[in-house]
């Protein structure tokens, strides 16, 4: 894109805080090769238990980041050709980056895992959805999870190693959380404002009982978000984190950013989560 073009596409932008939150999208590009020293990553050093708790994680991190693309490229599909549709392009770039970040650690740990059950069911769930601004909300639930998950336990680590804990292979585990945070991290933070600015347009005048049905499917995903990682709760445990935490954390980051576009998913579920319900 020359200078002219981009100009062009920002100038059709509806506000400041969207030009600037696109401009910054541009100027924080990164590259997966540069944001750390992979041939220096000795993830073959970690403990095998904590190894085998770290590919568990990381490979639902992939195949959450492949799930953000897939779901990204529809939402470009449907959205009207303009700023919308930019964003979502624009975001498609760095979720490439992150499917491709996350492989190369996946494939450091060794051993990754398949699918969770409850992804493969918001899948689904979400094919019979039919509108770009339904899916961007979805799309938020997702982008909210997985970073109040994996950037807090990232930050969580640093916490550790910063207070002089010291891990196996510390060196090499402060480098990819540093990585996550500073690049990962902060792509997913400029998404989640991005979602925001773009439904705070999308979604006035709204149409209040289709959003109330629509908040209904929202607790689905955050209720099948929330199983999956519940269902992680030994590795959580084994890894010296606490998974009622990081479930109480991830819901309460998911329903504030939903409660500012008037949305509201209630409590979490009290029962026990469970595979096949
Ligand atoms: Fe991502
Ligand atoms: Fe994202």
């Amino acid at each position: 894109m020359t200078e002219t073009d981009l100009r062009d596409v920002i100038a059709s932008f509806p506000d400041e805080r969207a030009r600037a939150l696109y401009q910054h999208g541009l100027d924080r590009q990164w590259n997966v090769d540069r944001a750390l020293d992979w041939s220096a990553l000795r993830l073959d050093r970690v403990p095998i238990t904590a190894r085998r708790g770290m590919a568990c994680l990381y490979s639902d991190t992939l195949h959450a980041e492949k799930f953000g693309l897939e779901l990204g490229a529809r939402i470009a599909e449907l959205a009207p050709a303009g700023w919308l549709r930019d964003f979502t392009l624009l975001q498609l770039r760095d979720e490439v980056r992150h499917v491709d970040f996350f492989g190369r650690v996946v494939g450091k740990l060794g051993e990754g895992d398949a699918i969770s059950d409850e992804l493969v069911c918001i899948r689904s769930e979400l094919l019979t959805v039919t509108t770009h601004e339904e899916l961007m909300l979805h799309a938020l639930i997702l982008e909210c999870g997985a970073r109040a998950t994996f950037v807090g336990n990232a930050k969580r680590s640093l916490d550790m190693v910063g207070k002089g804990v010291r891990l196996p292979a510390n060196e090499s585990i402060s480098t990819l959380m540093r990585a996550i945070v500073d690049y990962v991290g902060r792509d997913e933070a400029r998404h989640i404002a991005m979602g925001m600015c773009c439904l705070r347009t999308s979604l006035q005048g709204p149409r209040v009982s289709e959003l109330r049905s629509i908040e209904r499917r929202l607790r689905v995903t955050a209720t099948l978000f929330l199983r999956s990682l519940l269902h992680r709760s030994d590795t959580f445990a084994r890894l010296g984190l606490s998974p009622d935490t990081i479930g109480t954390s991830v819901w309460q980051a998911i329903r504030s950013q939903l409660q500012r576009l008037d949305l509201d998913i209630g409590d979490p579920d009290s029962a026990p989560p469970s595979a096949s319900t």
